[in-house]
């Protein structure tokens, strides 16, 4: 059995693989070595499995520093967040080349190309920017109730469009595209408005930086990760983006625990911890 976790901003993920069964858990990230413990504990009575079964423990994300070089007597090994994540969405949607997005907290963007795992940049607008705006705008904490909201509100009392603007299309952006977000000063939205226009940047802001960067490293294939990804009207907003040059946006199963997945595979060079 292999383990992977990634101990992220947000949560905390581990995965237990084990010959083609697996199994994930998530925690609430707060003293990382107390996070990455409990998600042992977590993945073991699950699995019903006992510590010395675990070959290795592949810690990434954030905290993974924090971690000593054993947990419990089992070897750790740290792997670097830049090639949990690549390793992890590329294996995932089974692409040899292409632009992973690791949409958690933050943004980070990584080019694979075969062997060849490069961080590429990243963003600081992602779920953490999702939870804080809408805490401050809205006054609302949970992210169910932020989903509900997002999905009766009406985005054209809060966003300016390109036809608000020039009456149409301009060249080759339709009327309907975005010129300004939560532009649209002159109305009176309701939350649930706001709610909608808060998920729609985030989504819009995410999806442009990632097209950007797959165009610059000339990637067809853009895969997202990350639990930014489960968001609902976030998620259908960035299906229903349809890039101009035809790239293909993929979100792969396990997505929300690809970087742990990632992880666990690096460590295992591939070998049993694959699903
Ligand atoms: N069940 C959930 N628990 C926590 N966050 C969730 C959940 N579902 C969706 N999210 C969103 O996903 C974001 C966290 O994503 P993820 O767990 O992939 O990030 P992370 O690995 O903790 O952070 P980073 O990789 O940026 O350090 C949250 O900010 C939130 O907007
Ligand atoms: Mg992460």
């Amino acid at each position: 059995m292999i383990v992977g976790i990634d101990i992220g901003g947000s949560t905390t993920d581990a995965v237990l693989l084990n010959n083609g069964e697996v199994i994930v858990v998530t925690i609430e990230t707060g003293d990382p070595v107390a996070a990455a413990a409990g998600a042992l504990g977590k993945l073991l009575s699950t699995a019903g499995g006992a510590l010395a079964d675990i070959r290795v423990i592949a810690a990434s994300g954030g905290g993974a520093r924090c971690l000593q070089d054993h947990l419990f007597g089992v070897p750790v090994v740290k792997v670097p967040e830049i090639v949990a994540i690549g390793v992890g969405g590329s294996t995932l949607a089974e692409k040899k080349d292409a632009l992973v997005v690791s949409l958690g907290t933050g943004t980070a963007l990584v080019s694979v190309r075969g062997e060849q795992i490069e961080h590429v940049g990243g963003t600081g607008v992602g779920g953490g920017t999702l939870l804080g705006l809408a805490r401050h705008l809205l006054g609302v904490s949970r992210l169910d109730t932020l989903e509900q909201m997002a999905m009766t509100g009406d985005l054209t009392r809060v966003d300016l469009t390109v036809g608000d603007i020039a009456g149409g299309p301009v060249g080759i952006v339709p009327a309907s595209a975005t010129a300004s977000n939560f532009g649209k000063v002159r109305s009176d939205p309701t939350l649930a408005d706001k709610a909608a226009a808060l998920v729609n940047m985030v989504a819009e802001v995410t999806f442009t930086v990632s097209l950007m960067a797959a165009r610059a490293r000339q990637h067809h294939d853009i895969v997202l990760t990350g639990k930014l990804s489960r968001v609902k009207p976030l998620r259908e907003r960035i299906e229903d983006m349809q890039p101009r040059r035809g790239e293909n946006i993929i979100i792969p199963p396990y997505a929300d625990y690809a970087t742990a997945i990632g992880a666990a595979r690096a460590a295992s060079g591939h070998g049993d911890g694959r699903i």
